[in-house]
């Protein structure tokens, strides 16, 4: 097993582990140096792209984004999320997890499902390919609102269900989004490889954010986002004084000039 991947397993329980999105290198940079897992997430569709769902992004574009977020890290794990429709059957998921570790270099991939994928993610393990799991709510597979999940006796025993699954498949670690305290509690406590929660409590062996919704440099409103910085307000107030100082031929002086 890659030394990386076994450093993660052995944190649980001992070390809260911190992951982190990065879309490019300059901010994987910055969150290289702080977190365990570097995630390049689907969820750029939606943040780069103004995509209303991220079964718009392509494998193309993960590409990519993950050949640029490799020049930024160095020490932490590198995910990539599989996007939508690149593996619906074992076959498809290989081939295109293969083309990922080649070109990006990336370390693991991520997949979206617990029961409904755990063929393919065993599949992907046996084949030496480091799989991350994903459950609770779902972004590839979601019909309607996005809603919390674990609140009925049905949703808890799936949520168990696909934890187990994930665990049996080979999974070294699984994406809790959106469930609930006490199942996210409960599954933490059951399965021996970590939890990595999204809105999904303090239970979990670690903590998962989208850096851009941190940075407050999107204007998302989820209950679990919480902004670190208004870095929009920064990034104003330096276009502000260049255009104050273009206009009023402040910019550039000698020092700025040849
Ligand atoms: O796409 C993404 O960024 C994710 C995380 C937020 C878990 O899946």
């Amino acid at each position: 097993m890659n030394y990386k991947i076994k450093k993660i397993i052995n944190k649980k329980k001992k070390y809260k582990i911190v992951c982190l999105t990065a879309y490019s290198k300059k901010i994987a940079e910055i969150v290289d140096k702080h977190a365990d897992i570097v995630l390049v997430g689907d969820s750029l569709g939606s943040v780069l792209y103004n995509y209303n769902t991220t079964r718009k992004v392509t494998l193309e574009m993960m590409l990519e984004h993950t050949k640029s977020v490799r020049m930024g890290v160095k020490k932490s794990l590198l995910v990539i999320d599989l996007p939508y429709n690149t593996y619906r059957n074992k076959s498809e998921a290989l081939k295109n997890s293969k083309i990922a570790i080649k070109e990006t270099r990336c370390d693991a991939v991520k997949v979206e499902g617990g029961v409904r994928v755990q063929h393919i993610v065993r599949h992907l393990v046996q084949n030496k390919i480091p799989v991350m799991g994903h459950i609770g709510l779902t972004p590839q597979t979601i019909k309607g609102k996005f809603k919390s999940v674990g609140k009925t006796e049905r949703e808890k025993k799936k949520l168990i269900k696909d934890a187990k699954a994930l665990e049996t498949s080979g999974a070294f670690a699984i994406v809790l989004e959106c469930t609930y305290s006490d199942i996210s509690k409960k599954i933490s406590n059951l399965v021996k490889i970590p939890t990595i929660g999204i809105g999904s409590s303090v239970y979990c062996d670690g903590q998962v954010l989208v850096t851009d919704d941190i940075l407050g440099l999107t204007d998302a409103k989820i209950k679990f986002v919480k902004k670190y910085v208004n870095i929009k307000k920064v990034i104003n107030s330096a276009i502000l004084k260049f255009k104050h100082e273009v206009k009023s031929k402040k910019y550039p002086t000698k020092k700025y000039s040849y």
